[in-house]
């Protein structure tokens, strides 16, 4: 343990996990508590706000506890308490924002607010070290954007869908199809399982913007598997899998390897929870290596692309270089947005 060594601990509860970490420097895991509420929401199909809350407040202690135990570190020994303070769930958002603050007025720590965006980026981090200028990717439940960052800190949002993220597309289409909450994973080994045999539209790909839109591609799909389903015909849901996942997928790659080409970046980042889709990945590394192959493409491993504390910590680091500390008047921002 060096003098200039920084540790983190990082708490993130915006959506449905509740998570700790404790993260050395910005790039190094120490330890990544995530408690999934996931099996509580299944029934319902959906995130139900007020479940989630109360899920938080009963593991939000435990959590805590465990990352620093897993870390073998003492609250002595941490250098900033770092919180995501937005986007998200507002009561999801409070429990780890009062957490956090407790941590920091009771061991007299400063304290770091992050944005839960920048953390998804950061996510990357845990596994590269970042070059600037770069784009990144980020596909969630919540969001579809395309950041240009040409430094550190710095996030300039190039293009972001007008209507669903990709995620909720996923999430949506698979409730239709009988899937449990949240669908995109299964979706996505469903494709592979089936073919494109059905021609579903491609929005805004050609136009020379950087927005999305999925709303259009959703509903043509369920309207797709009702119209079948009235006729009585046979319609095989790996194929409409199929046919969806290369409509998102044949999108996504189109608008961010131009945008990365116009940007000249010198990395290309994926994010956020959707981009643990194979069929994504697969494409986009195929596209840089074919059409950008002086570009480093930066891709987290499954367990840093869904919501975890370890990506809040990495983004934190670079705001505790900057000084950039909260007050513990720290207010959760539902809204928040990364620019
Ligand atoms: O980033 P995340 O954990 O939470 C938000 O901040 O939204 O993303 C969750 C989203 C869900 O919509 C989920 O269905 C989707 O990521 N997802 C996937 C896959 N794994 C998770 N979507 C498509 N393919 C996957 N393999
Ligand atoms: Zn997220």
């Amino acid at each position: 343990m060096s003098e200039e060594d920084v540790y983190i601990l990082a708490v993130e509860s915006s959506c449905d996990e509740t998570s700790a970490a404790v993260i050395k420097n910005g790039n190094e895991i120490l330890s990544n508590i995530v408690a999934s509420q996931i099996k509580s929401h299944m029934r319902f199909g959906g995130v139900v706000p007020e479940v989630a809350s109360r899920h938080h407040v009963e593991q939000i202690t435990q959590v805590l506890e465990s990352a620093l135990d897993e870390s073998e570190m003492t609250m002595e020994q941490i250098d900033a308490v770092a919180v995501t303070e937005g986007p998200g769930l507002v009561g999801s958002l409070l429990i780890g924002v009062s957490a956090a603050k407790a941590m920091a007025y009771a061991h007299g720590k400063p304290l770091l607010a992050i944005n839960h965006m920048a953390g998804h980026i950061y996510a990357n981090q845990l596994v590269q070290p970042l070059v600037f200028p770069l784009l990144a990717l980020i596909v969630s439940g919540g969001h579809t954007e395309l950041v240009y960052m040409p430094e550190d800190g710095v996030y300039e949002v190039i293009g972001e869908t007008r209507d669903d993220a990709a995620g909720e597309a996923y999430d949506k289409i698979g409730r239709v199809l009988g899937l449990s909450y949240p669908g995109g994973k299964v979706m996505d080994e469903m494709a592979h399982k089936g073919e494109e045999t059905l021609q579903f539209p491609r929005a805004m790909m050609k136009e020379d913007h950087y927005d999305f839109s999925f709303s259009g591609l959703k509903s043509s799909v369920i309207n797709t598997i009702h119209n079948a389903r009235q006729k009585g015909d046979d319609l095989d849901p790996f194929n409409v899998a199929a046919s969806f996942q290369a409509s998102v997928v044949e999108v996504l790659v189109t608008k961010t390897i131009r945008a990365a080409k116009e940007k000249q970046v010198q990395q290309l980042l994926l994010a956020g929870g959707v981009a643990a889709n194979k069929g994504l990945r697969t494409a986009l590394t195929e596209a840089v290596r074919n059409e950008l192959p002086d570009v480093e493409l930066l891709i987290p491993p499954l367990k840093l692309c869904g919501d975890n504390a370890a990506m809040i910590g990495a983004a934190a680091y670079i705001e505790f270089k900057k000084d950039e500390f909260s007050s513990l008047s720290l207010n959760a921002r539902p809204g928040l947005m990364l620019e």
